[in-house]
């Protein structure tokens, strides 16, 4: 714990520089997560176009703070730090060129997505709601076989994702009926098809034609029992000593079943257990990875769980 917290204030203190100025906040595990995000930040500010997976990230992390705002007063050091944060993201998604409608599916998803109809629910961190018991032993032995089993892929999470934030009121006409039925289904799903399934339903409760579609209860229970299932997954992965095969999936399921406020998802230990994995600490163990997509795909699930930590955890 000592050369834990002794590494985290050097860390502050070379990098301090390139924080705001920060009045009356707490301790230095306060800055942590703001220290962390700039970083990430940092990253995405080097120019060029940005990926689809980081567009969303921006946008969705922008979307949380947001949300936030909206329903828990801030005190002046987390106002000042909260603004900061939402226009340095709106500068870097703007400074990259904002996506058009023309870049195929994704570019409809990423034009519209958390900018138009969304519907603000207040966040909440929810203590020890999922089932702790899920057998999770047997599924660590079959693990790399089921991991690839399920709906939905890529390209149906895709496409189910654009019919989602293209809804519009008052008629909120979804387009196909499977979208709905493949996030209701109780099909046995693993690995990223489960994420897929989490996140669709977390954009789809937090769109304005949420209501209309099902009462608020409905989409806290299929998240419950969604969420249920992934923490049994994500036992099963630590089981097997958390293999770098299963990082960036790891980090997906944290990602967005905390999104839902699940501490099991959104707690310290996975901040600092994420943490190990993507600061070398050095800039330049941070260029070596910034050659590579998977390292920049664990990079964007990484700012938008920060930043839901930081607004959850504090
Ligand atoms: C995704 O699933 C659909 C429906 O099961 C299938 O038709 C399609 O080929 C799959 N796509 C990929 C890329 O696996």
């Amino acid at each position: 714990m000592l050369l834990l917290g002794l590494k985290y204030a050097l860390l502050l203190a070379i990098t301090g520089c390139f924080l705001v100025p920060i009045h009356g906040s707490g301790s230095d595990t306060d800055q942590v997560l703001p220290h962390r995000i700039y970083r990430l930040l940092d990253r995405l500010s080097g120019g060029g176009r940005l990926s689809a997976s980081s567009t969303f990230a921006l946008l969705l992390s922008q979307f949380l703070i947001k949300q936030k705002l909206r329903y828990v007063a801030p005190t002046r050091y987390e106002r000042q730090l909260y603004y900061h944060l939402l226009h340095r993201m709106e500068h870097i998604r703007r400074g990259s060129g904002l996506v058009s409608r023309e870049h195929g599916v994704q570019g409809e998803i990423l034009s519209i997505a958390f900018q138009a109809n969304v519907l603000l629910l207040p966040p909440s961190l929810k203590l020890g709601e999922l089932n702790a018991n899920g057998e999770y032993e047997q599924l660590a032995e079959v693990y790399p076989k089921v991991v690839n089993e399920g709906q939905l892929n890529r390209t149906q999470s895709d496409l189910c994702l654009r019919d989602i934030v293209e809804l519009k009121p008052p008629h909120c006409k979804l387009l196909s009926g499977e979208c709905l039925e493949l996030l209701a289904s109780d099909a046995p799903a693993y690995g990223y098809q489960r994420t897929h399934q989490v996140l669709l339903l977390y954009v789809l409760e937090h769109q304005a034609c949420a209501p209309h579609l099902s009462p608020p209860q409905v989409y806290e229970l299929l998240a419950k029992s969604q969420c249920d299932e992934v923490e049994r997954e994500q036992n099963a992965i630590r089981s097997l000593g958390l293999p770098v095969v299963y990082r960036d999936l790891y980090l997906e399921q944290a990602t967005i079943c905390g999104l839902f406020g699940y501490n099991e998802f959104v707690n310290w230990r996975n901040v600092m257990e994420i943490g190990s994995w993507l600061e070398g600490d050095s800039p330049k163990d941070m260029d070596v990875l910034a050659d590579d997509g998977d390292s920049q795909h664990i990079s964007d699930l990484a700012l938008v769980f920060y930043t839901n930590a930081l607004l959850l955890l504090h």
